[in-house]
């Protein structure tokens, strides 16, 4: 009986070193995942990166807003730490608010109206903005 269970041991490690190959292939796996972890914090490479940069770069968004520091208006980095993840119209509402312009949120300077903007490209700027959270 004792000779049984060895044997069954034996056989049970060489089962585990054949599994052991299903471990580096997990392993090649894991360290691929851990290789995508710093692009997945990269916000570079977020698909609303490229697009939102873009239009705010074909405006004037950049002349009154910097990503981390106050302008005339409020730094990117202030603003998505204050809205980002708040709420789900809250990129509908800043969207209209660039669009339309306005003051007191922040102060009293005013920005300008955006009317050129499309409702949609506004959002796609909001949520470029929304990126900079806690930078
Ligand atoms: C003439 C200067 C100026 C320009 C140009 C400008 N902004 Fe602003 N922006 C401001 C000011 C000032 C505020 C603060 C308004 C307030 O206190 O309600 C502001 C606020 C914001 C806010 C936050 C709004 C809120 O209610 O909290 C967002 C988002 C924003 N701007 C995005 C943009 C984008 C995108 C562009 C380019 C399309 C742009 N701004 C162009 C001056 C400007």
């Amino acid at each position: 009986m004792k000779r049984f269970l060895i044997v069954t041991f034996a056989a049970a490690m060489l089962a585990s070193c054949g599994g052991g190959d299903g471990t580096k292939t997990g392993e090649t796996k894991d360290s691929a995942a851990k290789a995508e972890t710093p692009a997945a914090n990269d916000i570079t490479k977020d698909p609303a990166y490229e697009k939102g940069l873009a239009l705010e770069a074909a405006n004037d968004c950049a002349t009154c807003h910097k990503i981390d520091e106050k302008v005339q208006g409020p730094s990117f980095t202030d603003v998505a730490n204050k809205y980002a993840g708040t709420s789900d119209t809250i990129v509908t509402h800043l969207a209209k608010k660039i669009i339309s312009g306005g003051s007191g949120v922040w102060g009293e300077v005013m920005m300008t109206p955006h009317p050129m903007l499309s409702q949609q490209d506004a959002e796609a700027i909001v949520k470029y903005i929304f990126l900079f959270k806690n930078k």
